[in-house]
Formats: structure tokens, sequence, C-alpha cells
């Protein structure tokens, strides 16, 4: 099958970073099907030769590993194209369409790699153009929109131009090989489902942690905030994966239909609620690995004063037969005290303890990152002596170990997947907005209370965020995952 893959902002740091070294690893694997042609398209003026030049000299800040020896980029170079495009210029399109018919490939994939404000109108000259053809696919990054409005907005021009069968926008937490364990773990098992319930289940944390700081993106995420960039996509996306019904097969829809069904589910936010149930946060100075760090304020593109939020924690409940009354705790932040994402499924306690001390309840931990791999926590008798208390184990799996050799990369994953045109890992414009939707509340209350309140609680760098996080949890009787 041949293919063309366009990148819409082609000198953009999403495209060096991410998508050029894991289409690499692609073709490094062997993956990447023959007869394929990558172009690049942005602003500059330059020549195929010296985009390549560009390209090889980036690739020397990909970790070791992963760095093409010369001969390697030499081959993979030859499928790389450069064009310049000013994306505002139908003419820049008729020459795209141009370029693209003169080869006919199978399949196009257009990924638009861009800011979001030009979405709307990069797809109105691609319709425009009729470059929307049935072989045609659209790939869109996050952030899709900023708040319900901007997203519906996006949609309805992406839909007015492509189908939703062919339109692709990316979480990219759905492409990480731990992510696709969770479906493994749910779904390709029988062991867990009839434990995987209310009855059994006390409440489940998700956490998404980063010990990073905002770098030098301040005016990016000034402008986004904890809340948008993490939790209305990442985590709740992860939450429809563990709170989802069985799908009845493992078919995009089938998928997608189950995972909108939990984000309908999702109790809705009042001005009281997230009062109650919401933490923000803003990091100010502390350390990172050992090291001072500036608070968030201090860091570069940051306007004096923000309110905006680095951390968010909140509690919510999913409001079905299987899940009610459970609470499921969503957390994330940037410069917290360490680079973790996992879901931790907490047990309920046996129902009546007949062993001397604490009646610790099981847990189950599904490592995200940076390890990818399960941790089941149980109790267990040291056998040392009859009046032994009972003592916690774990048994530990790591998937890297596991399954060493040559582990896809998300964005390889996900790079894959819209070439070969299956839709299961990519996220369909109902559930984006119904994400928004529920979201919506948290952010009206939080721009109505922002003076009254005086904006986020502060924590400094290095910590696992302000204490309000730990007192919303621990108001139910629990605690976090670090803290039990
Ligand atoms: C992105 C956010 O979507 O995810 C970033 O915009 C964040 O702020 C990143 O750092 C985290 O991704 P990962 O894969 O490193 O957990």
């Amino acid at each position: 099958m041949s293919f063309d893959l366009v990148f819409f902002g082609g000198t953009g740091d999403l495209t060096w970073r991410k998508l050029m070294p894991a289409l690499f690893q692609a073709f490094r694997h062997g993956k990447l099907p023959a007869g394929g042609r990558i172009l690049a398209v942005a602003r500059d003026d330059q020549s195929d030769d010296k985009y390549r030049a560009w390209l090889k000299e980036r690739f020397q800040d990909v970790e070791g590993h992963k760095r093409p020896s010369d001969e390697e980029f030499a081959r993979f170079a030859e499928m790389v194209n450069y064009r310049r495009m000013d994306l505002s210029k139908p003419e820049h399109y008729a020459g795209l369409k141009q370029w693209l018919d003169e080869r006919g490939a199978d399949t196009v994939v257009l990924y638009l790699a861009t800011s979001p404000h030009l979405f709307p109108q990069i797809c109105e000259q691609l319709g425009a153009m009729g470059l929307n053809g049935p072989h045609i696919r659209v790939v869109l990054e996050k952030p899709l929109g900023h708040d319900l409005a901007s997203a519906q907005e996006i949609n309805r021009v992406v839909r007015s131009v492509f189908s939703e069968t062919h339109a692709f926008r990316i979480d990219h937490y759905l492409g990480k090989a731990s992510v696709q364990n969770l479906m493994a773990l749910r779904f390709g098992n029988a062991l867990f489902e009839p434990l995987w319930r209310r009855e059994s289940i006390a409440n489940i944390q998700i956490t998404l942690a980063e010990s990073l700081g905002v770098g030098t993106r301040g005016d990016f995420y000034d402008r986004t905030g904890a809340l948008r960039d993490m939790i209305q996509n990442h985590a709740l996306q992860l939450l429809t994966m563990v709170a989802m019904e069985p799908p009845s097969r493992n078919d995009a829809d089938a998928i997608r239909d189950e995972k909108l069904k939990v984000l309908r589910s999702l109790r809705p936010f009042t001005e009281e609620s997230v009062q109650r149930d919401v933490v923000r946060g803003q990091y100010r100075k502390g350390t990172a690995d050992g090291k001072p760090v500036p608070g968030y304020l201090d860091e570069v593109k940051v306007p004096p004063g923000s309110h905006c939020e680095t951390f968010v924690a909140l509690r919510t409940e999913v409001q079905n037969w299987r899940w009610a009354g459970v609470p499921f705790y969503l957390r994330t932040g940037k410069r917290l005290a360490a680079r973790d994402a996992q879901i931790v499924v907490n047990f309920r306690p046996t129902p009546h303890n007949i062993f001397p001390g604490t009646n610790q309840p099981n847990k189950l931990v599904i490592k995200l990152q940076p390890e990818d791999g399960l941790e089941l926590h149980l109790l267990a008798a040291k056998g040392t002596s009859q009046q032994d208390t009972l003592a916690p184990v774990f048994l530990d799996l790591d998937f890297d170990k596991a399954f060493a050799e040559n582990r896809v990369g998300g964005y390889e994953r996900l790079l894959l997947e819209a070439i070969a045109g299956r839709l299961n890992l990519f996220v369909r414009s109902d559930e984006q907005e119904q994400a928004w939707r529920w979201v919506e509340p948290i952010l009206d209350a939080w721009s109505r209370d922002d003076h009254a309140s005086g904006g986020p609680r502060p924590y400094a760098a290095g910590t696992w965020g302000p204490a309000a996080a730990s007192a919303l949890v621990a108001r139910d009787g629990f605690a976090w995952s670090e803290e039990q």
C-alpha cells in the first residue's frame, strides 16, 4: 500500500520532537508500509536537502538508542520531502494537490500539527481544493478547542469537509502500550471482571504526575492550565477505559460508544460541588531531582500574578449500576514529587478479619509510566510465628521486561494506525465534546470565583501538591496511594 503522509507544521516542535522520531522508529522496525512519502509543510523557503539536514541535526536530541546511524538516516531521509506553504493561500493548496495527484498514492494522511486555531482554515481550504476524497484522512492534534463552543466549532468545520470515519483525533495517551494493556487486562482476562464493580471496589485513583515544570511553554500553558491540558483529555480517556462496559467487539465505534456512555454518566459539577470536590494548585519554588527550581510565576513567558493552575485534583462518580457511590479521584500536576502515571484500584477490605493487626485492603496498581506494568498488593503470612500479623506482599509484572523486543512507542503506534485507517485509538467528536461539557462548569466556577478565592492554592515544587488534595480523599476515609 503506497501512502503520502503530510505534516502541516512541519518545522514545529511536535514534528521535530515526536512525529519524525516516531516515524523513524516505525521505519527502523520495518513497520512503515513500503512505498511511502513523508512531506513536511511549513512557511520557510527551503529545499528538501536543507530540511533533511535540519532533521538530521534535530535527531541528535533523540535518546541514544533511538538515534539513527548515518546509513539509517540516509535511507529514511529518501522518504522525506519539504514544501513551502502559506496556509492562507489557496494556490499553495493547489500546488499540494498537484504534488499528491502526480503520485496518486493509495492513502493520504494529512496531519495537522499546527496551532489549533488554524484547523478550521486548513480544513476549509483542503475541502475547497477537493483534498478530502475517500482515500484521504485528516489527523488533528490536541488541544482541540479551548472550551465546548470552540471544540464544537472545530468539529463543525472538520465535519463539513471530512466524514467522522476520516477524522483521527489524537490523544497520545491512547497510543501508549501501557494504556493498551489496560484494555487487555480488563477484556482479555476473565479474572478481574467479576470484581470490577462497586461491590468489590472502594475507590479508584488516576494520577498523571510530572516532575517537569512548564519549561519554555509558559505562554501556551498559561492560556491552558492543567484542567484543559491533562484532565479534559488524557485523564478522562483513562477513566472511560477503567469504567466502561465490555464492548461487544474490538471495533472503533463499539469501544467509543461505551466510552461515551461513561462520560455521559459522570456526575455533573455544580458551583457548590466545584468548591467541595475540586482542588487547584500552582507550584512555588522548590526542588526537582534534588536541585532548586523556580516557581511557576518565575517561569519564562508566564504573566505576572497569573492564576493559571498547574495542579488539579478532583473527585467524581460514575452514576450507573456498576459504579454508583464509588469515588473516582483524578489528579495531575507539574513539578510534582515524581514522574508517575498510574491507576490505583483500591478494593474493599475483607468483611470479617480473623487475623491480628490491620485489615489492609488489596489494591491493583496499573503502572502507565515510567514503568509499564502491574502490581497486585496482597497480604500473606510470614510463617515466622503462630501469632503472625499478616505482611503486605505484591505481585509485580514488568511488561517492558516481559516483552523486551521492539516495543512500539505511542506516536509510532498512532501514526501507523492512522496510515492503516484504524480508528480504535482515536477520539470521536462526541466523546471529545462530552468531555468539554463535563469540565466546563469547573472552568466557569473558577473564573467567577477567581478574585474572591485568590486563585489556585500554592504548593512547593517537588511535593504531591496542596494539602487540600489529601484532605479531598481523606474526607471519604481514603488516602492517595503514596500516603497509604
Ligand atoms: C501533553 C501536555 O498532552 O502531555 C503536556 O500538553 C504534558 O503538558 C504531556 O507534559 C505529558 O505527556 P507524557 O506522554 O509525557 O505523559
